[in-house]
C-alpha cells in the first residue's frame, strides 16, 4: 500500500477542460501551465494505478491560500474549495482523503471552517501555509487554531508558499529551489522556539519537502540556541533537538543520502511518502526513492510508504482495502 500525503488538486469547474490544459495566473503573469491531472479525479486515478499509489491525500495548490484577501472572501473561497474536495473524496473514498484549507488570517473563521472540515466533510486534516502574511506560525493569534486542531484531532500539513520572488531571487527558479526549503525551516523553528509544540503536545504536524533545510541544519540551530539563549530561548527554554521525533515530514528530498539523514534525524516513524503530484518538482514515480533504499528493511519501507501516513492522519488501513 502506498499513501501519498502530498498531492495538489484544483476544482473541476475552473480550467478550460476542452484544451486539456490551463494557465494559472499570478500578478497578471502566467505562473504555471497545468494539465488535466490537476483537476480531473479520473485521470488521477488512472495515473495512481499506473504508479501503484493506493491513496492520495488531496490538498489545494498553495497559491490558492489567499491569506492576503479580506477574511470573508477567503472564507468563501475555502468553503468552495473544501466542498469540491469533499465531493471528490466522496466519489472515490478508498482512493482519496481530503486536507482542507482555512482562512488563517482570521483565526476565528479558520476555527469554524476547521470544525466544518472535520465534522461535516470528514477530513482528517488541513493544509496551512508556512506563514500567514506577516505572522510566523508561533504567532499568539494562531493559538486558537492549534487548540481547535488538538480538540478535533485535525492534522496539519504545513506547505511553504509566498516566497520572496524579486531581487536576488528572480532567476534560476530560486524561490522554489532555495526559498521553499528556507520557508519550511522558518516554520519549524517558529513552532519550536515559539513554544507551539510545548503548549500543544497533541498537535500532529507534517512539514512538506522533507522539512526543508531543517534536518540538515538542526545542529546549527541547536548550537545557536545554546550559545545565544537571549535570542533563541525567549519563548521556550527547551533545546530544539528535543522536539525531534514529535513532528512529521514528507519524504520528498530526491536524494538517497538526504532520505537516510531525514529518517535518522526526524525518525523512521515520522517520515511520510509525499510526491507533490502533479507538479514538476515532485517525485515522478511516487515512492521510488524509498523503495530504492538498500539500508531500509521491509518494515521501515512499509512505515514510510503507508504506516506513518495512517498514524499522522489517524486513519485505519482497512478503510482503503
Ligand atoms: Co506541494
Amino acid at each position: 500500500m502506498k499513501i501519498d500525503i502530498h498531492t495538489h488538486i484544483l476544482p473541476k469547474e475552473w480550467p478550460d477542460l476542452e484544451k486539456g490544459e490551463a494557465k494559472m495566473m499570478k500578478d497578471g503573469k502566467v505562473f504555471r501551465v497545468i494539465q488535466q491531472n490537476c483537476w480531473d479525479p479520473e485521470v488521477r486515478i488512472r495515473e495512481m494505478d499506473q504508479k501503484g499509489v493506493t491513496v492520495q491525500a488531496l490538498s489545494t495548490v498553495p497559491i490558492m491560500f489567499s491569506y492576503w484577501a479580506k477574511p470573508k472572501d477567503t472564507l468563501e473561497l475555502c468553503q468552495f474549495l473544501n466542498n469540491d474536495l469533499a465531493a471528490t473524496v466522496a466519489s472515490h473514498p478508498q482512493r482519496f482523503v481530503g486536507l482542507g484549507t482555512l482562512p488563517m488570517q482570521a483565526p476565528e473563521l479558520a476555527v469554524e471552517e476547521m470544525e466544518r472540515c472535520v465534522k461535516e466533510l470528514g477530513f482528517p486534516g488541513v493544509q496551512i501555509g508556512s506563514h500567514i502574511n506577516m505572522w510566523d506560525l508561533n504567532q499568539q493569534e494562531l493559538f486558537p487554531v492549534y487548540t481547535a486542531a488538538e480538540r478535533l484531532n485535525c492534522s496539519l500539513f504545513v506547505h511553504p508558499w509566498d516566497m520572496q520572488m524579486d531581487g536576488r531571487m528572480t532567476k534560476y527558479w530560486l524561490p522554489w529551489l532555495v526559498g521553499m526549503p528556507a520557508e519550511t525551516t522558518t516554520a519549524i523553528c517558529s513552532m519550536i522556539m515559539g513554544g507551539v509544540f510545548e503548549k500543544f503536545p497533541k498537535l500532529k504536524v507534517c512539514f512538506a519537502h522533507g522539512g526543508g533545510a531543517f534536518p540538515f541544519t538542526v545542529g546549527r540551530i541547536s548550537h545557536g540556541f545554546n550559545m545565544r539563549p537571549d535570542l533563541c530561548a525567549q519563548d521556550n527554554s527547551t533545546d530544539p533537538r528535543k522536539y525531534l521525533g514529535s513532528f512529521y515530514t514528507d519524504s520528498l528530498v530526491h536524494d538517497p543520502r538526504s532520505l537516510k539523514l531525514l529518517t535518522d534525524v526526524i525518525g523512521k516513524d515520522k517520515v511520510i511518502l509525499g510526491s507533490d503530484y502533479p507538479f514538476p518538482l515532485g517525485e515522478q514515480e511516487p515512492g521510488k526513492l524509498i523503495e530504492s533504499m538498500g539500508e531500509f528493511d521491509e518494515e521501515t519501507k512499509d512505515k514510510l510508504t503507508a504506516g506513518n501516513a495512517l498514524a499522522f492522519l489517524g486513519l485505519e488501513k482497512k478503510l482503503f482495502e
